[in-house]
């Protein structure tokens, strides 16, 4: 599989997990922008360094029970850290804990205490741990004893891993945009956490792909104002190879966005279809709104319910909002046509 260019993302993140831990990073971006792909792909070129990255991707499970979230961060073995066999050709790890080890009986401080336990490990092996946990909102739903949530505990425990220990870094990834919001207001991580977006693919850098991807002058031209996202690249690369158009693809994903944002706000029934529509008209002419318009407006709501089904894309760092993709924005078009 080819990887396209993000070479401002790369060596952002490459660069950041060689520094000194200080801070909790969260990623994110719309949709499908690639942030799983450029984090693996740091991971990979970084495979001869001497950073050991403990890698989870919760994308697999569908919302974990606390068993599950054990299984999954947790291998029996002797050692205090060991290959993750889940992510084999990424070369990741998970912790270690011993054979006689009872998962039933764990509290929320043994869980913490053994991630410690391997944290120190890779630091007493002269290593840099780097914790990265993909799709982390997955593990809202799970409390341990006493009724505490995991994941603000684990909030707690990753400022302490980095703000006060500087021990590990500890890098979260999101596609859930609300989510992000949530923990942008969260008192507990004020001052504790930075964020980095990965956002669509420039107009130069897609022209240049195309390009190199033997796409003529007329093709590119006709392309360009619809693309954004890097699989839209491999998609166009592929039905070109199948014998479709870039106007027939082009037409293709617009119809069937189109139709799936139809389908949504007519088979919905918390909201008046009429407000929803609204919101979308504020796309008509442009392709980023303030937030300060929408609460002008009074369609929050409206926005947010788009937003969580993955209409819209809530920066909630730089204050905008906007379509998911650019060829959701013109789905939007006709949809309000
Ligand atoms: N730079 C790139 N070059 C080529 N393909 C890419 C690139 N970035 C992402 N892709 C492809 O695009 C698709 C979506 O990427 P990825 O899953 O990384 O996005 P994401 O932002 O993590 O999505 P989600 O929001 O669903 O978590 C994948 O098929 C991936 O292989
Ligand atoms: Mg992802």
């Amino acid at each position: 599989m080819k990887f396209y260019n993000r070479e401002k993302e790369l060596h952002f993140l490459k660069t950041y997990v060689q520094l000194e831990p200080n801070s909790i990073l969260f990623v994110y971006g719309p949709k499908s922008s690639g942030k799983s792909a450029v984090m693996r792909r740091v991971i990979k070129e970084l495979e001869n360094s001497n950073i050991v990255f403990f890698y989870y991707n919760l994308r697999k499970y569908a919302t974990p029970t606390k068993e599950e979230f054990l299984r999954v961060f947790f291998e029996k073995s002797d050692k205090k850290y060991l290959l993750n066999k889940l992510e084999l050709n990424l070369g990741v790890f998970k912790f270690g804990v011993e054979e006689n080890f009872d998962f039933n009986k764990l509290s929320l401080n043994d869980v913490f205490a053994k991630i410690n336990e391997s944290i120190n490990a890779v630091v007493e092996d002269g290593k840099k741990p780097v914790l990265i946990i993909d799709e982390l909102q997955k593990l809202k739903s799970i409390y341990f004893n006493g009724n505490k949530s995991l994941l603000n505990e684990l909030f707690n425990f990753f400022v302490s891993l980095t703000k006060m220990e500087h021990l590990c870094h500890v890098i979260c990834l999101t596609s859930d945009t609300l989510f992000i919001e949530e923990i942008y207001r969260n008192s507990t991580l004020e001052n504790t956490s930075k964020y980095y977006l990965i956002d669509w693919l420039g107009k130069g850098t897609i022209r240049n792909i195309l390009k190199e991807e033997g796409f003529s002058e007329e093709e590119i031209n006709y392309c360009l104002k619809y693309l954004s996202l890097p699989y839209e690249i491999v998609d166009l690369i592929e039905n070109k190879k199948l014998g479709l158009s870039v106007e027939q693809t082009i037409k293709q994903w617009v119809n069937i966005e189109r139709d799936k944002i139809l389908y949504l706000i007519s088979t919905q029934k918390e909201f008046d279809m009429e407000k929803l529509i609204n919101a979308l008209k504020l796309f008509e002419d442009k392709i980023k709104v303030d937030i300060k318009e929408i609460i002008k407006n009074n369609l929050m709501d409206e926005v947010k319910f788009l937003i969580k089904n993955e209409i819209l894309f809530y920066d909630v760092i730089n204050g905008i909002i906007k379509p998911t993709s650019i060829k959701k924005w013109y789905a939007i078009k006709e949809v309000i046509q």
